[in-house]
């Protein structure tokens, strides 16, 4: 039998493709089931990324519509090196695999005051990191760099050792993949970790306003060359390999929309006709004509919600850049005596 579960379950030990451990495999397939089963159906965004998909996002960074990389690296340039010649921080803890350019520049500033500067990436992609890690080394001889291996919303107990002050910084709109409670709990579990002289420096995309048009938002996810598109299908693609599914990419499209109320942008992917997924072992999930899978959302902020998630994850708002256009902020946070 060529056709079936059964032929896209090969597909998954197929050369080319990276195989799946037991554990991540067990585990993708429970994610996949799991919001497949939601009234909204749902996949994780976290599985966008292989080889292919980090490549992509690579490629939408550099989209003229995607202004949140390139606002937030002139943000790191012309605000925040400045600020760290004040603060002299002794190590920089990065929480989530950073474009290692942007890391670069925090790095350069606070090597340039402290030769001894100590880098502790922190991910769950143990592989990422050590080959960052490896990189950094070389370029920087003195730089000490102890990288993490775990998840960021685990307690951060290496932090207890560090030289400080320690500046933690999570940027690159990464918290806006976070529902607010979670992102809370995430901020909450930084908090516990630092000392009245750390900060923490938190890269948000902003919500429209002043400034920036709710078309300049949505632009950035729908780009005119597609690429986000296909960002977005390669996710499918991502778990045939992984778990065996039979998803047909060429069955959805891509939608991104702006959800004011929510203030955040959704991602989904549209099917275009009434379709089966399989997978290996028989289980068979219907989804509708029009019906949607949502991939990803991605929240956006303002001064005073970042305030707030700032106050209930016991942090005070220490300082706030931003650019002219109103685009995207980073946001300085600590913590009281
Ligand atoms: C990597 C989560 C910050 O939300 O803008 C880009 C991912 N998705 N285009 C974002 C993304 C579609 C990105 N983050």
């Amino acid at each position: 039998m060529a056709d079936g579960p059964y032929r896209t379950h090969r597909a998954a030990v197929e050369p080319g493709g990276a195989m799946l451990a037991d554990g991540p495999r067990a585990q993708m397939s429970a994610d996949v089931r799991w919001g497949l089963a939601q009234p909204q159906k749902q996949l994780p965004s976290k599985y966008f990324y292989d080889t292919r998909g980090s490549e992509l996002f690579e490629e939408i960074t550099r989209l003229p519509e995607y202004y949140p990389t390139r606002t937030e690296r002139e943000l790191l340039v012309d605000h925040v090196v400045g600020w760290l010649e004040v603060i002299e921080p002794a190590t920089l803890v990065e929480l989530g695999a950073g474009s290692a350019r942007k890391t670069r520049i925090l790095l350069n500033a606070m090597h340039a005051a402290d030769a001894r500067a100590c880098y502790v990436p922190v991910d769950v992609a143990g592989d990422f990191i050590q080959a960052t890690a490896g990189e950094l080394r070389a370029e920087y001889p003195s730089l000490e760099v102890h990288p993490v291996v775990q998840d960021i919303a685990d307690p951060l107990q290496f932090a207890a050792d560090l030289r400080r002050p320690v500046l933690f910084a999570l940027i690159g709109s990464t918290i806006g993949n976070f529902e607010q409670d979670a992102a809370v709990d995430m901020l909450a579990n930084v908090r516990r970790a630092m000392s009245t002289e750390d900060r923490f420096l938190l890269g948000a995309d902003l919500r429209p306003g002043r400034g920036k048009s709710r078309e300049r938002l949505t632009a950035a996810y729908n780009d005119f060359a597609g690429v986000t598109a296909e960002f977005n299908l390669n996710i499918l693609t991502v778990i045939n390999r992984g778990i065996g599914t039979d998803f047909d990419p060429d069955c959805f499209s891509h939608r991104a929309f702006y959800d004011a109320d929510q203030g955040r942008i959704e991602m989904h992917l549209v099917s275009c006709s009434e379709q089966e997924v399989h997978f290996p072992g028989g289980d068979v999930v219907r989804i509708g004509e029009g019906e949607t899978i949502r991939t990803e959302i991605s929240c956006k902020y303002d001064l005073r919600s970042i305030e707030a998630l700032f106050g209930a994850a016991g942090m005070s708002m220490d300082r706030w850049f931003q650019d002219q256009e109103g685009l995207y902020a980073l946001a300085v946070g600590r913590v009281e005596p």
